[in-house]
């Protein structure tokens, strides 16, 4: 018998990341990538509603990958993958390393000690990589000469890619139920209003921590080459989603280690 996705969580998922996009587009309003760390003071002290804005645009940016995170799991339980070309299923796999940029690099935008360390690891990484290091940066980073401009920018084009691939070939934007929509939007604002999101100022700390997502790849970057935890490691995820028609037990296992390992990690990477 084939599992049944559950509607709350692929609605769930639409409606995340539509008001993702829209208070993203809010927020950017008064942001200034010149002044990363002063743009986002200013959105908290000088917009109104501005630190319920950036609360509401951080909290349905973690549901987004969250809930993608449950909806690809969703999809495999329901054999999905055997039912598109391999190109077709190959784009909403890409949405997840995607979305996951996207969240990476709203870290770094926000210009505080997160997502400066965020930016510096990211660059360091990047640039260590064989063949596509240097275009990789170029692309996403370059933050010893841009500031956080490109990653303002590839904040924007992954979050418009995502739109694109996600809208086009899979959730028409027309059916996206507006009762999923206030319900999903009141869920992010009780969770902005109650917790709102702190920024770090910069500090001289040797030891600098990216986002919670990431601390696991930080882990591993101290006991592997940087191609192999940088590169190869994500990967394996990425690739088994694609090929999972090829050996559906195989890669189920590959995958299920693969996360204990991440899990492992992050906890090792939290407690440093
Ligand atoms: C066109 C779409 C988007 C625009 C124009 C945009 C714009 C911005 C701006 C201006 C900031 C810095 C100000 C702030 O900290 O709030 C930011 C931060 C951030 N963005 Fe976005 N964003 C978009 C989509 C997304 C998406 C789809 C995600 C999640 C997948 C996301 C996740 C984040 C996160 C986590 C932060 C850091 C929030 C914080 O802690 O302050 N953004 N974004």
């Amino acid at each position: 018998m084939s599992y049944r996705l559950r509607p709350w969580v692929s609605w769930g998922l639409a409606a995340s990341f539509l008001l993702a996009v829209v208070s993203g587009l809010l927020a950017s309003y008064p942001f200034h990538e010149a002044f990363p760390l002063i743009s986002t003071v200013g959105i908290e002290t000088v917009l109104p509603f501005g630190s319920f804005l950036r609360a509401f645009h951080f909290y349905t940016g973690q549901l987004t990958f969250l809930l993608l995170v449950w909806h690809l799991v969703e999809a495999l339980l329901n054999h999905a993958e055997r039912r598109r070309p391999l190109w077709r299923w190959s784009l909403l796999v890409s949405t997840f390393p995607l979305v996951t940029l996207a969240l990476f690099t709203g870290y770094i935008v926000r210009g505080d000690q997160t997502g400066l360390a965020a930016g510096q690891i990211a660059e360091h990484l990047a640039l260590r990589l064989p063949l596509i290091g240097l275009v990789l940066n170029r692309l996403l980073f370059a933050v010893a000469e841009e500031g956080v401009h490109r990653a303002f920018m590839a904040h924007i084009y992954l979050s418009v890619g995502v739109l694109v691939i996600s809208g086009l070939w899979h959730f028409r934007l027309r059916a996206v139920r507006l009762e999923d929509l206030a319900v999903w939007a009141t869920l992010a604002a009780a969770v902005s209003l109650v917790l709102p999101v702190s920024l770090e100022a910069p500090s001289f700390e040797t030891l600098i921590k990216g986002p919670w997502f990431f601390l696991g790849i930080q882990e591993l970057l101290r006991h592997l080459p940087p191609w192999l935890a940088g590169l190869v490691f994500p990967s394996i995820p990425v690739l088994s989603l694609v090929f999972f028609r090829l050996a559906p037990r195989g890669l189920a296992l590959v995958l299920v280690l693969w996360t204990g390992t991440y899990v492992i990690l992050t906890a090792l990477g939290a407690l440093r």
